[in-house]
């Protein structure tokens, strides 16, 4: 493992550009928001200045209105599709006009009890940004209390079967002739749909002609998604958020006060027949019906429901590396191709982590088979969870980053 240990570091030193990471050469040219945060754990196990300087990098890019956008282009690169033209971002940096699930302020906790000393150094700057950011899902993404996504990429999730109802009520615009360039980077067969590309698109559109104004968008936005990856990992984030701010000495009875809106909202998003957290549709009121890796973070955002365990021991034994991103029993389950059935490291960690806080030893276990499948494939995006074979790009920031963590 030291061979491995040797080769993690390279990955993320060969993707660092200089006080940001991108995900990986080609695919992805740009620095990602969450795909930061797990970088910067990674960074924490060899180099903790440039592993703070990934956090301080994504927050410089924070908008006015408290928004930390999912994709900050730092420099133009003409292999990445759409760029920033087409979003029409309106921050300090050029990005996109939507969030990503908010893992940094975790992420960032972690990086202070790595380095008690210099912790409140480095946070405290920062704090207020994150505050801002965590009320800017508060004001614009509440449904019952639990987030919502206003385009698949805001969960990360881009393609999941979750939200196939609601992209189906999407009517995409004539977009005209348009080149992707993510299928020129990895094999078709593991990426999404033109169909759905269509409909990425459509949501960019909208959402530049309105400058991105969020007071304006919000009443007439066709997709809006109540989503766990968003309730659980934001739930999560606000915890953190409240310890940092505790030791930094401040006043953190707002942050409290947004604990318990999102503890209740995340049981709106209890299926009582599927027995599960499920994705709703806010425009249609329809449940997804799906058991996604997304479900499995209830624990990581400190919430113990007795039916879930029972599920996540069904759909790792259905595979050889769990925990796949979708039921390998439903029909929609597709092993290779991206949010529809492969398996995610880093979500891994969260629901790994979030098992350990329980007391359960699936925690344990889910990492020491993530850790094999990371030995035997290499450090791809992510792996088909029936063969473990790597999919999407290679020499990945994040699968690089989980494994420094776990073995440090
Ligand atoms: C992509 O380009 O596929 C990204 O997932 C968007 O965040």
């Amino acid at each position: 493992t030291q061979r491995l240990d040797q080769e993690a570091r390279d990955i993320m030193i060969r993707n660092d550009r200089g006080g940001y990471s991108v995900p990986t050469h080609g695919l992805y040219p740009y620095q990602w928001n969450w795909d930061s945060a797990f970088a910067a754990i990674g960074y924490a196990a060899f180099d903790m200045d440039r592993a703070w300087i990934e956090l301080e990098t994504l927050m410089a890019a924070q908008w006015h209105d408290g928004m930390v956008p999912h994709i900050v282009f730092h420099e133009v690169d003409p292999g990445y599709f759409p760029g920033p033209d087409i979003w029409g971002g309106v921050g300090p940096v050029p990005s996109t006009g939507i969030s990503q699930p908010p893992v940094a302020a975790s992420m960032a906790l972690r990086l202070w009890d790595n380095d008690p000393e210099m912790g409140a150094e480095r946070f405290l700057p920062m704090f207020d940004g994150f505050v801002r950011w965590h009320r800017w899902f508060m004001d614009w993404r509440l449904h019952d209390g639990a987030v919502c996504i206003t385009h698949p990429w805001e969960s990360g999730r881009d393609n999941t079967p979750d939200w196939d109802g609601a992209m189906a009520n999407l009517i995409p615009r004539d977009l005209g002739e348009y080149q992707r360039r993510d299928t020129g980077h990895v094999d078709a067969s593991m990426r999404p749909h033109k169909s759905d590309y269509d409909r990425y698109l459509t949501l960019v559109a909208i959402g530049h002609e309105a400058r991105w104004e969020q007071g304006a968008l919000h009443a007439s936005w066709p997709f809006r998604v109540a989503d766990p990856t968003m309730t659980f990992i934001l739930l999560r984030a606000h915890r953190d958020l409240a310890e940092l701010g505790r030791r930094l000495g401040r006043d953190v009875s707002e942050i409290e006060s947004w604990i318990p809106i999102l503890e209740a909202g995340a049981e709106t998003l209890w299926n009582p027949e599927l027995k599960t957290y499920d994705v709703r549709d806010t425009l249609s009121g329809e449940w997804s019906c799906c058991v996604s890796n997304a479900s499995f973070l209830c624990w990581w955002a400190g919430i113990d429901r007795a039916e879930m365990l029972p599920h996540l021991r069904r759909v790792n034994r259905a595979v050889r590396f769990g925990v796949p991103s979708h039921d390998p029993e439903s029909p929609a389950f597709e092993a290779k191709r991206y949010w529809r059935g492969p398996v995610w490291a880093m979500l891994n960690m969260l629901i790994a982590e979030g098992l350990d806080e329980f007391g359960y030893d699936d925690g344990a276990l889910l990492r020491q088979n993530t850790a094999r499948m990371i030995e035997e494939n290499g450090f791809a995006e992510y792996f088909d969870p029936i063969t473990g074979a790597p999919a999407g790009g290679q020499n990945f920031t994040w699968t690089a980053a989980i494994w420094l963590d776990w073995a440090s």
